[in-house]
């Protein structure tokens, strides 16, 4: 899909689709209660007269998520008119939601193009650039697929181009920021992909090569550590997990030197299990398909060095994702075992399906060779933590109080939000162990909590977050803007932090 931005009224920009996102007030009732629609009609072009007559047919006010399609003729074939709600309230997500809405509606009704705008580009609380990103989002977000292995069901028809026409927006604001937020996009949907994929399709190896083959194309450091080398830094975590698999480890590492003349780093570490069956602890079997998406960790973490890689955002950031399947065999390993990491700290297995924490062990520890100003992990941890939070928010843990200030704003702004959980020293004792440093479980009660107080341990004195994205990484329901299945959750939301550091 390509995208164009134009200083200019959408009518006038002749396509299949015209989307038009108006706000309640530009709607707004008349005295007898009907709807005045004076403000707006001069985006209605030659079809003033097929839109009138819809508004007078009643109904269509602008309320939120409110769409109304017409049919007509001249330089569109349809109209579709969304409702953006109270024009005080507007905010980016509303924007993006109902973008997502229109280039649907435009999809269904075969359109090969589309022109959207909103007479809304000067809100208070919005910038030019942020609608016009917003706008672009919701669009190639709410656009998005995966229907690789649908091989009778493939849409024939595609939406292929799309204009954004907003005529009081600057063209050069306009063309940064929807060339912005496609560079952004398309690093979402790479995450999305990646989590989508079966896991016989992505695997270890596979994960690495789409992280070297990305580092290539954007022009970062990538290194990958096959066994040998994980062997020889002796991340006794990540081999202990991988020792059930006929696959071998990798460890991805990618750098990207946004600020060359800045010596702080910043780390994020993904947890990169490409199928998670529970091992010898093996999982009930309903649903353990989706375990495929155990990986997502390392997929945001991927696709978040891209987009930072391509929108050139001046910070430096290292990229780290330890990646394994999890499985059961004669090799495997089993509950009951010690295992020494790679920081020398030993783990007691009680069980083998808290198997994310033992490999991040390795990954967590390894980033302090960056000796970074903060440590951010992301990782589909715990179902305990899906059970508290549920779909809506990332849970977020942490000692770095100002990096994840810095991330709630961001979660704000991006709508990826994060909610911050207590990792109070009361709740270590749970994860005691008689014979080892630590043990991988901590009972029944706070297992999204004891699971990170035990990935505490391997991060020194740095800055730390873990995010906890198991209930935000697989969606079991459609939202607005994203189809069943992966979200590409991070990446947006990880980027927005770079850029908020980077100012
Ligand atoms: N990958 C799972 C966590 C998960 C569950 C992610 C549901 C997404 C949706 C993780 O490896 C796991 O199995 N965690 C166990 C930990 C338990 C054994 C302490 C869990 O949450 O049940
Ligand atoms: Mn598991
Ligand atoms: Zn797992």
């Amino acid at each position: 899909m390509k995208f164009e931005f134009l200083e200019k009224k959408a009518t006038a920009v002749k396509s299949d689709a015209l989307i038009l996102l108006l706000t309640k007030d530009d709607l707004a009732a008349g005295k007898e209660g009907k709807v005045h629609y004076g403000k707006v009609d001069h985006l209605f072009g030659d079809h003033k007269k097929q839109i009138e007559a819809a508004l007078k047919a009643g109904g269509f006010e602008g309320d939120k998520e409110q769409e109304l399609s017409v049919y007509s003729v001249g330089a569109h074939r349809i109209v579709f008119l969304i409702g953006l709600g109270e024009k005080s309230q507007l905010t980016n997500e509303k924007i993006r939601r109902t973008a997502a809405a229109g280039i649907k509606g435009a999809r269904h009704a075969k359109a090969k193009s589309a022109v959207i705008s909103t007479l809304d580009s000067t809100v208070e609380q919005l910038s030019d650039y942020e609608t016009v990103h917003a706008i672009v989002e919701g669009i190639k977000l709410g656009y998005y697929r995966f229907d690789k292995y649908l091989t009778q069901r493939k849409e024939k028809s595609e939406v292929e181009g799309v204009t954004v026409a907003l005529e009081n927006v600057s063209s050069a604001i306009g063309k940064k920021a929807a060339r912005d937020a496609e560079i952004l996009c398309d690093a979402v949907c790479l995450t999305r992909d990646l989590s989508n994929a079966p896991a016989n399709e992505v695997y270890p190896e596979v994960l690495a090569e789409v992280a070297s083959d990305m580092a290539k194309k954007y022009h970062l450091q990538a290194r990958i550590l096959d066994e040998k080398q994980i062997r020889k830094l002796k991340m006794g975590g990540l081999l202990a997990v991988n020792s059930g698999s006929a696959r071998p480890p990798r460890f991805i590492t990618m750098e990207y030197k946004g600020n060359p003349k800045s010596r702080d780093w910043y780390a994020i570490v993904g947890k990169g299990i490409t199928f998670d069956s529970g091992g010898i602890s093996i999982k009930p079997s309903s649903n353990m398909g989706e375990m495929k998406m155990d990986m997502a960790g390392a997929a945001a973490v991927i696709g978040t060095m891209q987009a930072v890689a391509a929108l050139k955002i001046p910070v430096n950031i290292a990229g780290i994702a330890p990646c394994t399947e999890n499985l059961p065999s004669g090799s495997a390993y089993k509950p009951g075992d010690v295992v020494t990491t790679m920081s020398g700290i030993t783990i007691e297995v009680d069980n083998t399906d808290a198997e994310g924490r033992i490999i991040l062990s390795d990954g967590l520890y390894y980033a302090q060779r960056y000796r970074p100003k903060a440590i951010i992990d992301l990782a589909t941890l715990t179902g305990a933590c899906v059970v508290a939070l549920g779909q809506h928010a990332t849970g977020m843990f942490g000692t770095g109080d100002e990096v994840m200030a810095q991330l709630k704003e961001a979660g704000e702004k991006t709508y990826e939000r994060v909610w911050q959980m207590p990792i109070f020293e009361e709740y270590e004792k749970q994860i005691k162990s008689d014979i080892a440093d630590v043990k991988n479980v901590g009972g029944r009660w706070a297992g999204a909590i004891t699971a990170a107080l035990f990935l505490k341990k391997f991060v020194g004195d740095y800055p730390w977050v873990h995010l906890d994205i198991a209930g935000t990484a697989m969606l079991e329901e459609v939202t607005d803007y994203a189809p069943k299945g992966g979200s590409g959750v991070g990446v947006r939301l990880l980027t927005q932090f770079f850029k908020q550091i980077a100012s």
